[in-house]
């Protein structure tokens, strides 16, 4: 599958954000079930669409879009196979008509050129609304409800940043006094552009303790995640202390931080039990697992809401090949717990290198951060470091 998109006019004006609208192509293209075809998509203006238009269609002036087969007149997914792959033809678009449109309906300049690419496509595959009535609402209906998926689809929404404050607790605790303090610190972060708070209260208490998980209760204003292993004393303080979610992972006494994932296929039995409990509490349950197959269904079979996939081998590879290697396992996990209904967050070792690439992941929520940002904090100050790790997330999240 390939989305080609071109800019062919002064884009200045406009501020067009080319990796937004391929990846909502890319999905279109996954939503009609021709994934495996590849489309153009060229950005025009209105000099050169009124020249498209009069040779091509004999009309003047400019029009908002236009479509071209490759396979014109014949049935458009049936034959042309060209060096492997499905040439499905040529959307134009002009910007500065598409623009002039959104004006007018009061919607954005993005969301017009999405529903002219979702029009262009449907031409593309056979749709035509001008042949018969029958035909033309046809084509409107499957427009309106591809548009409104997209609006509710991943595709459409941006990865989030939560930011885990444990660190601050460490250095707090080194000293045995009271700064620098984890609830100021998620108060900077919330204010800085976090999504959420990620805390993990550990059974040996090493940085994050009772009164900073109460305190932070009151008054995290985004949402306070609750980081946790699977033991009693630590579930009941959960279930009292109602975190807007939890999530389980290994806790080893002597592990510096949590290494690897959780086992899910080897506790099924005590997983549920605490998954049903946070449940039966209104909390949603993220497990934080490695990025594999067999750990995905697990968490799904017994009843998680939501996975958190371990990017710490990623975030470590000694060289490019075993990191892609890492990435493409993320990339297949993330998919797969997609598909099966599994809400996706992703985690650990993510730094300001690392991160974009995870963040492009559309099947990715959210990834919890802690270790990196509170390291460029000491140099930065925490408002500039969590605003310029925001801003990496944006960006390879490529929506607006
Ligand atoms: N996710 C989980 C489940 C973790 O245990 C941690 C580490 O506390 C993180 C994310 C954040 O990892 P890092 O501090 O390396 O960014």
């Amino acid at each position: 599958m390939s989305v080609h998109i071109a800019v062919n006019c002064d884009p200045a004006p406009f501020r067009i954000n080319v990796k937004l609208l391929h990846r909502r192509t890319l999905w279109l293209l996954q939503q009609n079930k021709v994934a495996n075809h590849s489309v153009s998509v060229l950005l025009v203006d209105d000099k050169e669409i009124s020249w498209l238009n009069s040779n091509y269609r004999d009309k003047t002036g400019p029009t908002n879009v236009l479509s071209f087969s490759f396979d014109d007149g014949g049935d458009p997914l049936s034959v042309v196979e060209s060096i492997g792959i499905k040439e499905l033809g040529d959307i134009i678009i002009s910007v500065e008509t598409a623009s002039r449109e959104a004006d007018n309906l009061k919607t954005s300049l993005h969301d017009r050129l999405t529903w002219l690419i979702t029009h262009g496509l449907l031409h593309l595959l056979g749709y035509d609304h001008e042949r018969s009535e029958k035909e033309a609402n046809e084509m409107w209906a499957l427009e309106n409800q591809l548009i409104k998926q997209l609006h509710n689809s991943r595709s459409n929404q941006m990865t989030q940043l939560a930011i885990n404050v444990d660190h601050v607790a460490t250095v707090r605790n080194a000293r045995g006094v009271n700064e620098p303090d984890p609830v100021a610190a998620a108060a900077i972060c919330e204010l800085a552009g976090a999504s959420g708070i990620v805390v993990h209260l550990r059974e040996d208490r090493r940085h994050i303790n009772d009164r900073d998980i109460h305190l932070l209760r009151e008054t995290i204003k985004t949402r306070m995640n609750l980081e946790m292993g699977a033991n009693k004393k630590i579930v009941e303080i959960a279930l009292a202390l109602k975190p807007d979610m939890v999530t389980l992972v290994p806790e080893k006494r002597q592990e510096l931080t949590t290494e690897g994932g959780l086992n899910v296929t080897g506790q099924k039995k005590k997983l549920a039990k605490t998954i049903n409990q946070m449940n039966k509490a209104g909390i949603p349950v993220s497990l934080f697992i490695d990025p594999e197959a067999k750990q995905v269904k697990a968490a799904q079979a017994i009843g998680a809401t939501y996975v958190e996939l371990h990017t710490g081998r990623y975030c470590d590879a000694e060289n490019e090949i075993i990191q892609e290697k890492e990435y493409q396992l993320i990339t297949s996990a993330a998919e797969e717990a997609y598909q099966m209904g599994l809400r996706v967050n992703a985690g650990h070792g993510l730094d300001y290198q690392n991160t974009a690439k995870i963040a492009a992941l559309d099947t990715i929520e959210e990834l919890s951060i802690g270790h990196a940002i509170i390291a460029r904090a000491v140099f930065v100050g925490l408002d500039q470091a969590v605003r310029e790790m925001g801003q990496i997330v944006r960006d390879a999240s490529m929506t607006f």
